[in-house]
């Protein structure tokens, strides 16, 4: 039977390598339409608590998982010897900066190391780690190729799917949105979209690997080009005295030719402040300078600073100085309704604040603690005394935030966010970005 027989039947089993905020939906998916899934993650806690039934993910619910690990469809491991018995893996791992903000893919080497020990003959490989044009085919088949004395294209598989996973979204999850897959050869492709068309309602082939990879690419460098465009709005409405968000509604009126995007405190999560840098770095490497990219990641990434110049000058106009003042961050998580802090915006704030000798405490309903090099910030744990700051900075706008009462009890609000929209009473303690 080949593999595409074998998944159509069902009978096919799947590995998900990387059990985190991308591999974990997937698996329990996956599990749901009837696959059996082996899960294999490094952290090791983790994968005791999902052999447990517990959830880490937002977006899985624990009463979600435990049925499937119950029944015995979903089953996660620290040891990759189960890779030898699946019939396809699905590689869901990191793919960081490092210190130089350069790609780094030493998550996916040291899964492709473990992977290619235990493949055979026959099996597909999918990445969906968002990695730079041409990594899949010219580094990650080369190393299965090497491990496993089997050629790639002929005696396996490999393809890249990027993931499209927007956590806390609650229309679109894995099912219902479209999946773009592309492998080396077009057995390949079939293979792939008969494995995700078992579990997502449309899947789309592309051409090659390298392909998929740029799709992913351009759809979160259009994201950090737009909201760097707007970003740089901002500064200029504030010099203009202008209210940026005003201009930007009005703007989306017009029903063809616009898409608004928002203005914030910067990037932050796994995704936009990173992956189009992983496009540029290949781009140096082929002599070409991706300038749309670079300038707007210099453009977002200078907003924590413009930040805290906004909270200053509102401390000044107050006749307060930085220094010495009792700040109050509202939200670290990078986007609203979600606990990932991981490179949110808030973290330079703090940092930034605390550097100009502000006394800075954070509170964040869904992030407790966190840590950053090492360190770790412990927020407060209500809004009791937030009558006593000085100034309140809104840094993501969840949910249980309640803006009125906030801005009655606050003596002032930096709102990044325009947060405080429908706020009516107390609109002259508020500044905006
Ligand atoms: N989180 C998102 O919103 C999102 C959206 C789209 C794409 N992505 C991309 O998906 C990929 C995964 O991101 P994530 O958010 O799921 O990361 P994550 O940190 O939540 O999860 C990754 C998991 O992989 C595990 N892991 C690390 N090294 C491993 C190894 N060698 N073998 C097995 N497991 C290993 C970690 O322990 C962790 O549980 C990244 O490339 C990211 O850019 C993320």
């Amino acid at each position: 039977m080949s593999l595409k027989q074998r998944i159509e039947s069902g009978e096919a089993r799947v590995a998900v390598i990387g059990l985190g905020y991308v591999g974990l939906p997937l698996a329990v998916r996956i599990a749901e339409t009837g696959m059996r899934v082996d899960g294999i993650d490094v952290n090791v806690g983790r994968v005791a608590r999902i052999n447990a039934g517990v959830s880490e993910i937002g977006d899985v619910p624990s009463s979600a998982l435990a049925p499937l690990v119950a029944a015995g469809m979903l089953r996660a491991h620290t040891d990759f010897a189960v890779v030898s018995e699946v019939d396809a893996a699905i590689i869901c791992v990191p793919t960081p900066l490092n210190k130089t903000r350069d790609p780094d893919v030493g998550y996916i080497v040291r899964a492709a190391e473990q992977i290619g020990a235990h493949m055979r003959a026959g099996q597909l490989f999918v990445l969906e780690s968002t990695t730079y044009p041409g990594f899949t085919r010219e580094v990650l088949a080369p190393m299965f190729e090497t491990a496993s004395n089997l050629k790639a294209g002929r005696d396996f598989d490999v393809a890249f799917s990027p993931e499209r996973i927007d956590p806390g979204n609650d229309r679109y999850g894995v099912r219902n949105t479209t999946k773009i897959v592309g492998a080396m050869t077009p057995d390949g492709n079939e293979a792939v979209v008969a494995l995700y068309g078992r579990f997502i309602d449309k899947v789309q082939a592309v051409s090659s690997p390298d392909a998929a990879e740029m799709v992913k690419l351009l759809e979160n460098t259009f994201r950090a080009v737009n909201i760097g465009l707007v970003n740089e709005l901002a500064v200029m409405c504030r010099r203009l005295d202008l209210d940026v968000w005003e201009i930007i509604d009005a703007a989306a009126t017009k029903p063809f030719g616009f898409m608004p995007f928002y203005p914030g405190p910067g990037l932050g999560g796994h995704c936009i402040p990173i992956d189009p840098l992983y496009l540029s770095w290949k781009m140096r490497a082929l002599n070409y300078q991706a300038r749309f990219i670079e300038l707007a990641d210099a453009i977002n990434t200078g907003m924590p600073t413009h930040v805290v110049r906004v909270v200053q000058d509102a401390l000044n106009d107050q006749g307060k100085a930085m220094r010495g003042a009792k700040v109050l961050v509202l939200g670290v998580a990078y986007k609203a309704d979600i606990d990932d802090f991981r490179e949110s915006p808030a973290i330079p704030i703090l940092n930034q604040l605390v550097q100009k000798g502000a006394a800075v405490d954070f509170y964040d309903p869904h992030v407790a603690r966190f840590v950053e090099e090492g360190h770790e910030h412990v927020g407060i744990e209500d809004l009791s005394q937030l009558g006593s700051y000085d100034a309140v900075v809104i840094i993501t706008n969840h949910k249980a935030f309640d803006c009125q009462d906030i801005v009655d009890r606050a003596q002032l609000v930096i709102d990044t966010r325009n947060a405080t929209k429908k706020v009516t009473r107390g609109r002259d303690k508020i500044v905006k970005l």
